[in-house]
């Protein structure tokens, strides 16, 4: 191999994966910190992105093998950040490049203050247990953990808390550190904005680790931050809100347990009966979330009387938005989803003309900003203002072609009926 082709290879030797070689773990005890497996300890999970610390490339440059360990106590989420490698560049051999500081970059992104040794974390995790929750506690329950291995009884707790309840808001800064490495354009909030109502989920675990259905007077149990969700009050003229869910975060290990769907019916139970809610929105929803969303609104919109199946099959109309929104406080785009989801389910798909009907509803829903440009540019054309070479160029660059719309509104319809589907087996199930 000739020499610069030996300098880049070992160049890139030296570039890590950042999502491989960071990983995340909540502790519970300092028996966990020991290398030996420990059955009740919750599992470490690597970051879904960290461009937002390590660029686009979410990589990280100067080591080899190496491991970077975010520990966070599991309760009050003090943490700990190690990092281990078996060979970091020198200057020499990169003409002057550095090993990116890895310790540097986690903590200036988290503005969180670490420990300054593992010594120092283990004596914090002593006092886990003195943690009691922030807020007033909205939500209680257990649910059923099915492993590989076997199935247990495991107990959740969700709490609603702002701003002015004394020491929360040190521990959201704690909390909101998950964000980077979660979601895909995270920001911190304004937290000193009292318009932000916070939902926090955590298990309640006995001492020697799960919940497990044994649980001991609450002297003796331990908390374990699960996920939270911000809202934010938002002003709607004249006098009422509009909630807007910000933030929606459950973490890696306990994910796809139905957590997410508990707390975003305990977010709805906090606003459904204030009566300045106009309605709740999302703001920019992940597609994670909006299967969450959608489940949980179609759940509920199929009990109400506008939403029955007579009603359903007669097509949209504007009882559901109002429905849906005085009783439920969802939103009218939202409703109409809705609407398609429940229809879609009680649409006969063997019998053409039911299944037809159904395409056409929805399709006619897609193609509606189309209509609305091929109606602005007839009425351009009706004022004869304009001539033709100008028309003709107005038309072209905001009118697909016919083929092209048909086509897209093809792909969009067959997407959304996979979305759809989804949601009516999960209904199905539930
Ligand atoms: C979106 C998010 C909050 C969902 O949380 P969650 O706790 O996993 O939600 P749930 O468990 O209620 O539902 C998720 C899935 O698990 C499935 N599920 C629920 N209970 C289950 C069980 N007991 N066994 C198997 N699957 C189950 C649900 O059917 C659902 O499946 P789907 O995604 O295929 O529709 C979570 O994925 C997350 O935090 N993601 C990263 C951040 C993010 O995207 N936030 C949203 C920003 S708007």
């Amino acid at each position: 191999m000739a020499g610069s082709s030996l300098m880049k290879s070992r160049f890139e030797s030296f570039i890590c994966d950042a999502n491989e070689s960071v990983a995340i773990q909540l502790v519970c005890s300092d028996n966990e910190l020991d290398n030996e497996p420990h059955n009740h300890a919750i599992k470490e999970f690597n970051p879904e992105f960290s461009h937002q610390l390590f660029g686009d490339n979410e990589s990280i440059f100067g080591y080899s093998d190496l491991r970077v360990k975010l520990y966070y106590s599991s309760a009050k989420l003090n943490c700990f950040l190690s990092i281990g490698f078996t060979d970091k560049v020198t200057k020499d051999e990169t003409n002057g490049i550095e090993a990116d500081d890895v310790v540097d970059t986690i903590r200036q992104k988290l503005s969180l203050k670490l420990c300054s040794s593992m010594d120092e974390f283990r004596s914090l995790l002593s006092k886990e247990s003195q943690f009691i929750p922030y807020g007033k506690l909205m939500d209680s329950f257990s649910i059923d953990w099915k492993t590989d291995e076997k199935q247990t009884k495991r107990h959740f707790e969700i709490y609603s808390a702002d701003i002015l309840v004394p020491g929360f808001d040190a521990y959201h800064q704690r909390m909101q550190t998950f964000l980077w490495w979660l979601i895909d354009a995270a920001s911190y909030i304004d937290a000193d904005d009292e318009r932000w109502q916070y939902f926090v989920v955590y298990e309640k675990r006995s001492p020697n680790g799960l919940s497990n259905g044994h649980l001991h007077s609450d002297a003796h149990n331990t908390y374990c931050f699960v996920g939270y969700a911000t809202v934010y009050r938002y002003y709607a003229y004249p006098q009422r809100i509009r909630p807007r869910i910000s933030q929606f975060l459950v973490l890696p290990p306990f994910q796809k347990c139905g957590l997410g769907t508990r707390l975003l019916h305990t977010i709805y139970d906090f606003y459904v009966t204030d009566t300045a809610v106009f309605d709740i929105t999302v703001e920019d929803p992940s597609d994670n979330f909006t299967r969450v969303r959608d489940f949980v609104d179609s759940k509920n919109c199929q009990k109400l009387n506008a939403f029955s199946v007579d009603k359903l099959k007669l097509g949209w109309n504007e009882d559901m938005a109002t429905e849906a929104q005085t009783r439920l406080k969802i939103n009218k785009r939202q409703a109409r989803r809705v609407y398609e989801i429940l229809r879609f389910r009680c649409t006969d798909r063997s019998n053409a003309d039911e299944y037809k009907a159904f395409r056409l509803g929805v399709k006619q829903r897609l193609n509606a900003p189309n209509q609305k440009q091929i109606l602005d540019y007839q009425k351009l054309e009706k004022l004869k203002k304009f001539p033709e070479q100008e028309l003709a160029f107005i038309r072209q660059t905001t009118i697909p072609a016919l083929e092209v719309r048909l086509d897209l509104l093809d792909k969009q319809y067959k997407e959304l009926e996979e979305e759809y589907q989804h949601i009516v087996e999960r209904l199905a199930e539930s």
